[in-house]
Parts: C-alpha cells; sequence; structure tokens
C-alpha cells in the first residue's frame, strides 16, 4: 500500500488529522473528568464513617416515612429526619400508595433532599421509581403500552422514544432512577409478569432494551436523563412453577446462551444499575449467588454501576428460602455475594444495624462496603446530584404535551397485531353497525395492567378516565347512532365450571347482535402483577369463552379483541373468530389506535414477540430443539396457535433474492446477506424483515431457528426495497457444556420468511 500522501489527498488527510487530534482531547478530557470524579469518590469514602457508608446502602420505601392525607403525601418529620439524617439512608423509592402529581413529587423530593443538605456529607438521596410504561405513578405523565406491546413493534426508534420521553418527564417529577428496563426474558407465557417483558427472543430483548437505556439514559448527567435499572438479573423469568418468585431449574449454560445475552448487551450500552431476580435458580436465592453476581456481573461483564436488591430480598432468604436462621446471617451471605444496596424497603434500623456489626465482627470485609458506597456514590456522581438534587417540574414544559401523548399512540398503532383476518373481513366500514362486548370492552384498567397508577393497576379507571375505553373509541369513530354496548359477563378468574355468577347480561348482550353488522368481542384479562397474577389455568376464563361462543353462533361476523398479559389459550373460539386482534397492554391511547386500525386508517403492521400457544399443555416457545417440533421423525409437538413474528397487514409482500456474499466464511469473518421485499397489495403497510438463521449440527442440539436481525420497512403499493443485513459469524456461536461460546465448523441455513440459503463456516473457534 502506497503511505505517501499526494497533493489531492491533502485536505482529506488534515481532516482525518484535525478529527484525530479532536477525538484524542474528548477522550483526555473525558478521562481527566472520570479521574477527577473518581479521586473526589473516593476521598468523600475515605472521610465516611462506617454509619454513613452503611446509611447510604439502604433504601427505604416512602410510605413508611409518610402517608397520604387527602390527596397530598405527608411526611412524618420525626421519621424522616431518623431515616435521612440519623441513618443516612442513600435512597427512598416507591410511590405512597396513590399517583402523585409531578409538583407533588417536586415537593417531597425536594424535602428529602433538604434533610440529606443538613448531614455532615450532604450527599443527595437518589429516588427510584418504577417507570414500567412511562412515569406510572406520576399523574399527568405519558402512559406507553407496556413492554410486550412495545416489543411487538418491532420497531427501534419508537422504543428509543418512549425512553427519551419518560426521562424527561421523571426528571420533571424530580425523580432521577428508574427500574426499568424489564429484560426478563418471556419464555414461560404463564409467569405473571411476562408483558412486562420484551417476549421470548434473546436478541429481540436486547436490541430493544438497547434502545430503551439509550433514550433513558444518553448523555448520563444532563438535566433530562436518568439511570436505568435493569431487572430482574437474571432468569426470573422461566419458574418451573409458572409462579411468581418461584424456583427456576436451569443448567448454567442455557443461563449463558438465553437469559444473559440482553443484561450483558445492556452493560455495554451503558446501564448504570442492576436489580436482581426476587426469585431463586437450582435452589439459590439469587440474592446470595456470588457467582452471579460478583463473578459474572461485576467480573466478567466489568460492571461498574451499582446492585441492588429486590423488594426486602434479604428477609426473603431468611424467612421464604430457610437458607439461614437470621435476617442478620442473610445479610451477611446477600453484601458479600456482591449486593450494595438493599431495597429494605420498611425495617430498614435493622439492616444498618446488622451490617454495621457484622462488619466489626469481621464477617463482611470493609474492602466490600467501600467498593458498595464508591458505587452508589459513582452513580450520584455521574447524574449530577451533587451539583443538581432538585429538577422541577416548570423546568419541562413539554411534560404530558400533545407531542409525547402522540408518540405513545404511534407505539400503539405499531404495537396491534393482527392474528386472523378471514376474508379481508377487516378494516370495515366507518358507517357499520356494531355490537361492543365482553369485560375488556368499556375500562381503562385493562388496557393498562399493573403498574399504572398503583401497583396493581387497579384504580386506573379513575386516574385515566380522561382517556377512551374501547367502547368510547369506537363510539367516537363510528358514531353513538351505531355502537350497541352489553358487557355480557364479567371476568371469572377461576377454572372449573361456567360461572353463574360471572354472568352480566349475557342474554342481553346476545339479543343486542340481532341487528349489528359486526360483534366486536373484548375480552382478555384484567390488571394484576406479580403474585396475585398467578394463575392455574391458561385457558381464558370460562365465561369469557361462552360469550365467545354466544355470539359466534349469532352468525354474525365476530371480531375478537385480545387485551391481556399473557396468552390466554383461546383455541376453541378461534375458528369461529372471523378477524382476531392482539392489542396486549397498549395503555391510554391504545384504543384510539385500535378504532383506526379496525377502519383501516391505520393498516397493522405489529408482529408477536412471543409464541401464542394453542394448548395448555404445549407452551414451547419457537426457541426450542428439533425433538420438540419442527422435523421430528417421531412427530414433534411444537403447535402453537401463532408463531413468535407471525402478524399479517391489510396489504401483503412478497421476498425475493435472498442472497449471501459467500458461502464459505472463517469464524471471524462478517455475512453481508441482501433480501428483496415487495408491497404486492394495494395498500401502503410496514412489514417486518426477519432474519433467521440454522446451525445444522452442533455438540449441544441447536435451536430449530434464531432471530438474528430484523428491520421494519414502509413501502408502498408496488414499491420494494433491498434490505443489507451484515452478520459477524460470531453471533451464531453458543455457549457449550463448559460454558464456552463456541462457533462449529459445518453448515448452516439463513431463512428470511419462505426463502432460504446455506452457507458453510470452515473452522472452529471459542470466543
Ligand atoms: C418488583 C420490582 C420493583 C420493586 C420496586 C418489586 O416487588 O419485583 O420489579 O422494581 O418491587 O417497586
Amino acid at each position: 500500500m502506497n503511505h505517501r500522501i499526494s497533493f489531492r489527498q491533502k485536505p482529506v488527510a488534515s481532516f482525518l488529522i484535525a478529527v484525530i487530534f479532536l477525538l484524542a482531547t474528548m477522550f483526555n478530557n473525558l478521562f481527566a473528568q472520570t479521574n477527577k470524579n473518581e479521586s473526589k469518590i473516593n476521598a468523600m469514602v475515605r472521610q465516611m464513617t462506617l454509619e454513613e457508608k452503611v446509611g447510604q446502602m439502604a433504601q427505604v420505601s416512602v410510605e413508611s416515612l409518610g402517608k397520604i392525607e387527602g390527596d397530598h403525601f405527608v411526611f412524618d418529620e420525626a421519621k424522616l429526619k431518623d431515616a435521612v439524617q440519623n441513618f443516612k439512608i442513600g435512597s427512598i423509592l416507591n410511590s405512597p400508595g396513590e399517583p402523585l402529581t409531578a409538583a407533588q413529587w417536586n415537593a417531597v423530593v425536594e424535602q428529602i433532599q433538604n434533610a440529606a443538605k443538613q448531614t455532615k456529607m450532604k450527599i443527595p438521596v437518589l429516588y427510584g421509581l418504577d417507570d414500567n410504561h412511562g412515569c406510572n405513578y406520576v399523574l399527568g405523565a405519558t402512559l406507553f403500552p407496556q413492554q410486550i406491546g412495545q416489543s411487538a413493534t418491532w420497531n427501534r426508534q419508537l422504543i428509543f422514544n418512549a425512553g427519551v420521553i419518560t426521562a424527561y418527564e421523571s426528571r420533571a417529577a424530580s425523580v432521577p432512577w428508574t427500574f426499568s428496563p424489564v429484560l426478563d426474558l418471556g419464555t414461560n407465557s404463564q409467569w405473571p409478569r411476562i408483558w412486562e417483558d420484551y417476549g421470548e427472543d434473546p436478541y429481540l430483548d436486547a436490541t430493544m432494551g438497547i434502545e430503551f437505556i439509550k433514550g433513558v439514559q444518553d448523555p448520563l448527567g444532563s438535566k433530562d436523563k436518568l439511570a436505568v435499572s435493569i431487572k430482574h438479573y437474571m432468569d426470573y423469568s422461566d419458574p418451573k412453577s409458572g409462579h411468581d418468585r418461584t424456583d427456576s431449574w436451569i443448567p448454567e449454560h442455557y443461563l449463558r446462551e438465553y437469559h444473559l445475552p440482553a443484561f450483558a448487551a445492556a452493560v455495554k450500552a451503558g446501564a448504570r444499575t442492576v436489580m436482581v431476580n426476587s426469585a431463586l435458580i437450582n435452589g439459590i436465592p439469587t440474592h446470595i449467588n456470588k457467582h452471579l453476581l460478583t463473578g459474572i456481573m461485576k467480573g466478567e461483564l466489568h460492571f461498574t454501576g451499582f446492585i441492588v436488591t429486590d423488594w426486602q430480598d434479604i428477609e426473603n432468604v431468611y424467612r421464604r428460602d430457610h437458607i439461614t436462621n437470621s435476617i442478620k446471617d442473610a445479610t451477611k451471605l446477600v453484601i458479600n455475594a456482591g449486593i450494595d444496596m438493599s431495597m429494605i424497603p420498611y425495617n430498614y434500623k435493622e439492616f444498618c444495624t446488622d451490617l454495621i456489626s457484622l462488619v466489626k465482627e469481621g464477617k463482611v470485609p470493609m474492602s466490600r462496603i467501600d467498593d458498595a458506597v464508591t458505587r452508589i456514590l459513582r452513580v450520584k456522581e455521574e447524574l449530577n446530584l451533587f451539583q443538581t438534587p432538585m429538577s422541577y417540574l416548570k423546568d419541562y414544559p413539554k411534560f404530558g404535551s400533545e407531542e409525547f401523548q402522540k408518540a405513545s399512540y404511534n407505539t400503539a398503532a405499531e404495537s396491534i397485531t393482527l392474528l386472523k383476518n378471514d376474508n379481508n373481513t377487516l378494516p370495515i366500514s366507518k358507517k357499520a353497525k356494531i355490537l361492543v362486548t365482553g369485560p375488556n370492552a368499556n375500562s381503562m384498567r385493562c388496557l393498562n395492567g399493573g403498574w399504572s397508577y398503583t401497583w396493581q393497576g387497579e384504580k386506573t379507571d379513575v386516574y385515566a378516565k380522561q382517556y377512551n375505553t374501547i367502547l368510547e373509541a369506537l363510539t367516537n369513530k363510528f358514531g353513538k347512532e351505531n355502537v350497541k354496548y352489553q358487557q355480557g359477563v364479567a371476568y371469572n378468574p377461576g377454572w372449573g365450571k361456567f360461572n353463574e355468577d360471572s354472568l352480566v347480561n349475557f342474554d342481553e348482550a346476545v339479543k343486542a347482535a340481532a341487528d349489528v353488522d359486526y360483534i366486536l368481542l373484548c375480552i382478555g384479562e384484567d390488571s394484576y402483577t406479580e403474585t396475585p397474577g398467578n394463575i392455574n389455568d391458561m385457558n381464558l376464563s370460562t365465561n369469557q369463552i361462552a360469550l365467545a361462543q354466544a355470539m359466534i353462533k349469532t352468525g354474525k361476523p365476530v371480531i375478537t379483541i385480545l387485551n391481556e398479559g399473557r396468552p390466554r389459550i383461546i383455541n376453541e373460539i378461534v375458528p369461529g373468530s372471523k378477524a382476531i386482534l392482539d392489542i396486549y397492554l397498549p395503555s391510554n391511547f391504545g384504543a384510539d389506535a385500535l378504532a383506526d386500525i379496525l377502519t383501516g386508517d391505520i393498516n397493522p403492521s405489529g408482529k408477536l414477540p412471543i409464541t401464542y400457544p394453542r394448548y395448555p399443555n404445549s407452551l414451547v416457545s419457537y426457541i426450542h430443539k428439533p425433538s420438540e417440533g419442527g422435523g421430528n421423525p417421531q412427530g414433534g409437538d411444537f403447535d402453537p396457535q401463532w408463531q413468535f413474528g407471525f402478524g399479517l397487514s391489510y396489504t401483503t409482500f412478497a421476498y425475493s433474492d435472498l442472497k449471501i456474499n459467500k458461502t464459505t466464511f472463517g469464524p471471524d469473518e462478517t455475512a453481508t446477506v441482501n433480501v428483496t421485499v415487495k408491497n404486492t397489495g394495494n395498500k401502503e403497510g410496514k412489514e417486518v424483515v426477519q432474519l433467521y438463521t440454522s446451525d445444522l449440527v452442533a455438540s449441544i442440539t441447536p435451536d430449530v431457528k434464531r432471530l438474528r436481525r430484523f428491520e421494519k420497512v414502509n413501502l408502498k403499493p408496488g414499491e420494494s426495497k433491498t434490505i443489507t443485513f451484515t452478520l459477524p459469524l460470531k453471533e451464531l456461536a453458543f455457549v457449550n457444556n463448559d460454558n464456552k461460546k463456541i462457533l462449529e465448523a459445518g453448515d448452516f441455513k439463513i431463512q428470511v420468511e419462505n426463502l432460504t440459503t446455506t452457507f458453510n463456516v470452515n473452522k472452529t473457534k471459542l470466543f
């Protein structure tokens, strides 16, 4: 190669030199700044007493420091002083049981920070809230579809926007820390929190998580950004029982293959805090698992932020899991395992006293305490809390704005997934006469799910009454004269026989179908989260199935709207429904988006981020082994109602020209894959181009297929686009029995829609 710089190249060269110089200066400044911050933090830690350090490691729930009076939260001054000034606690969390306005949150946090200013070290308190789908504990904030719906959009930009808006509105309420995103892998559809996550695929999960984190955090330290807490590290989501906070049985190579990647990607993207799985893995409460917390998270992944427990999880090690004979012993195990902050949330004095004596007794080394405190102070410094402990609503004029609400609407509109559309039943005319029926037809609660205004979301009909239920949105769209409403049945969460008590006005509902053109059957689940959401039966409740069957029997076209947190089994009513839409938990603008989809103002483009099962005893996800279906000579049983990645449109798409740049690659090479997609229908629409790979032979039975890349594209009728995917082959490596990532030589298949091609990797390599 000729390194001489010719005359013509000179400007380019000087430009390059200038860029390199600029980058080097920026890097140096950043490095100097980081060093300065680190020395400042180290100096602080050196000045702190043991009591002050332990206080930083304690997180307390706000309800233990005051109560709601009327529509305000009022601190008990003595309790606040005791916690912040005597015990020097480092963090407060939670809503006091009712949501507050942003201005009320300002007042709450200001009182806390004023109390902190009276302490020797003047360390600001870090307030944290669960922002599962926007700032759901702040009245007037913009709520987004729950994560499962966000993921169903397969649209990175929408998730990024949701992050930006959540951070902005949280800062308007003075809260700089969010316990989101949830990166648990949605592999077990019985689990009551599956709707809080991004679905069952590790790549989709990681991709969406990174977008959200970038939107919330970057650049950390500016006035409209927060620190995230990725949770719940890890494998919380796949308990053997299907119930919340119970044991998961899993070998380490599967943990690393499926559950770790999203967390690893999030740490790489800069996630500043991690919350731990509140349950157990292989009989070991995750909170005492030093291998996962210190070994993998802080060691292998080089995580420099801090790790917080989940709710009361030190106590759980003792009381629930019977691992120790006292809370004090549990505290020892948890802190020595690598936990930096304990979400206590009530009995913080016991935690502080126990930890202080554990250090004095030499059972927890001082170096562990110093490490924890350094990490906590580092995040406070990065958030700029020492300089600016408060932020105020007045500086956030876009809080709750139309612009933000439109972003929520857009997310809902792109999440709604069309699962069935016989003979193009949808869209329907705006002049059609419709019957709206079912327990989900006229409630804001079921549209939002849990973590909405309150923990279980049970008061959403009061707090979100200004937004439209499905009935209200459809009445706006079709006109009052064209809409009839009969609820039909109520929820019947029990299982077994049809429950007479759950009848509301079943017969009237059936009669009302007589003179309409379409029946809009709105069924699913009410709000829940965590343990209260456990179920013993995946079937949709019997009363709802009975209503659906009665409606189908009328002979009028039934359009089934599924509004649920997890995919409840509905196989009995699929054949009789002319069209089926899954709207997940689309939040406050979801019903408006649904109305626009029903009438064709919006062309649906959501795709399932989880497999929709057909049978309760067959909950296998799309990531499975050949023996579990698809090509097993003995006959497999992978026969879901709808596959992961599935979703229809009002237009049609055709794929062609799937091409890979070579047929043989070395393990360090990158493949380039091209595919052309064309809108072959007569309506503009968005399609998600999904690239899957299959490892054809491997030393651990390979998964039938795995998602590796995707791209959502908008196409006008007749328009086509060629999508280029670049795929470093090391991403196809799997975790072997020695817990090492390995790419084994051999043949691979690439699949995009109905097209396939193959290639070969010529050498085995460990990564
Ligand atoms: C949940 C967490 C949540 C925490 C604080 C726990 O019960 O498991 O997801 O962040 O409470 O509200």
